[in-house]
């Protein structure tokens, strides 16, 4: 067979690639997984909404078909994610009178699930985003004013690792979060994190998500971000690579947006440089960068083609819509 991703990248880090339970199903979509990618993380199916829809009851259909593929191809998996403030379930905030909950029922909601999760994949999952997006994109507040912040105060933070650590002691614990190129956003997660470790509270790495575009960011950025977390003696890891085809909400005003769907050669051309761009810094960091995972598979679908513009087709990945490499994928293989 044809050599994939995670061979050339054998001597750096593990390639993954985020799936939903379809893609792992017998067909063209599963093979192209097992070609390329030699780690995984589940898309939704293990973000508490999914998972936990009744404080009683869970639905472990779509993680466990995951969780076994993996497992019979010896792909490396990732944890998607344990307490984030989206995609949580109806139940978890309120009594059965709908009254908001009190710190200590949301701690012992909170430690519950993440035991009860983290306990059925013991041993199948390496690494799990623990805490993730718990930083606003602007202003100075290090903590973004999430339900579990104003229920719990800060220290919901810490609290969920600690749980996590308790329920699997040998997973590596991450915090993950995006536009951590952004100066401002960085330094307040280099905060959070700093009094973290300074606490000796069980975190392992941190997760850079990598929702970047074909304009950003630039090498120097990315290097800062990567610096300024491995300081703390954390690794890093690039957890939800793409790369928009699209300037972000922020680039806007300096750029002219076309809300086209059109992939132009022009652009083309711009995500061939800035992938190589970009895994010329990760090579570089190979001491310092455990884990590169793709969020999605091929041009086919992405999570992007409905975000931040609903219905705006994008092109972020390495494959295209029938699966096949693009040109981006040569410069990322050629070095
Ligand atoms: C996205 C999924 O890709 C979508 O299918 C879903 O509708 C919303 O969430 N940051 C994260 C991921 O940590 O969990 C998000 O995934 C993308 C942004």
């Amino acid at each position: 067979p044809e050599k994939g991703l995670k061979d050339y990248y054998k001597d750096y880090f593990p390639i993954g690639v985020a799936v939903n339970p379809r893609m792992v199903q017998p067909g063209p979509e599963a093979d192209l997984i097992k070609a390329q990618f030699n780690s995984m993380t589940p898309e939704n199916a293990m973000k508490m909404g999914p998972i936990h829809p009744e404080e009683n009851r869970y639905n472990w259909t779509d993680a466990d078909a995951i969780a076994d593929f993996a497992q019979q191809n010896n792909i490396k998996l990732r944890g998607h994610t344990l307490c984030w403030h989206n995609q949580t379930p109806r139940w978890l905030f309120t009594d059965t009178e709908g009254k908001t909950v009190s710190r200590e029922v949301l701690l012992a909601r909170l430690k519950r699930h993440i035991t009860d999760v983290m306990g059925r994949y013991k041993g199948k999952i390496y690494a799990w985003d623990v805490v993730n997006e718990a930083v606003p994109d602007t202003g100075t507040s290090l903590y973004r004013k999430s339900k579990f912040y104003e229920i719990i105060g800060e220290d919901y933070i810490e609290k969920a690792f600690e749980y996590a650590h308790e329920a699997d002691p040998s997973a590596q614990l991450f915090y993950n979060d995006y536009n951590t190129e952004n100066a401002s956003k960085r330094e307040r997660i280099y905060q959070i994190l700093k009094k973290l470790t300074d606490k000796k509270v069980p975190i392992h790495g941190v997760g850079l998500q990598g929702h970047w575009s074909i304009y950003e960011p630039t090498a120097q950025e990315l290097q800062a971000s990567i610096d300024k977390f491995a300081s703390l003696g954390l690794k890093v890891q690039i957890t939800e690579l793409d790369l928009s085809v699209y300037p972000k909400e922020h680039e806007r005003r300096q750029r002219r947006d076309t809300d086209k769907s059109e992939f132009t050669e022009a652009m083309r051309e711009k995500q061939v440089a800035q992938y190589k761009m970009i895994f010329d810094v990760f090579r570089k960091n190979r001491d310092k960068l455990t884990g590169v995972t793709f969020w999605n598979l091929s041009d086919r679908y992405s999570w992007l083609d409905n975000f931040p513009v609903p219905g705006r087709k994008d092109y972020p990945l390495l494959f295209d819509e029938k699966g096949q490499p693009k040109k981006a994928y040569e410069g990322v293989v050629k070095f």
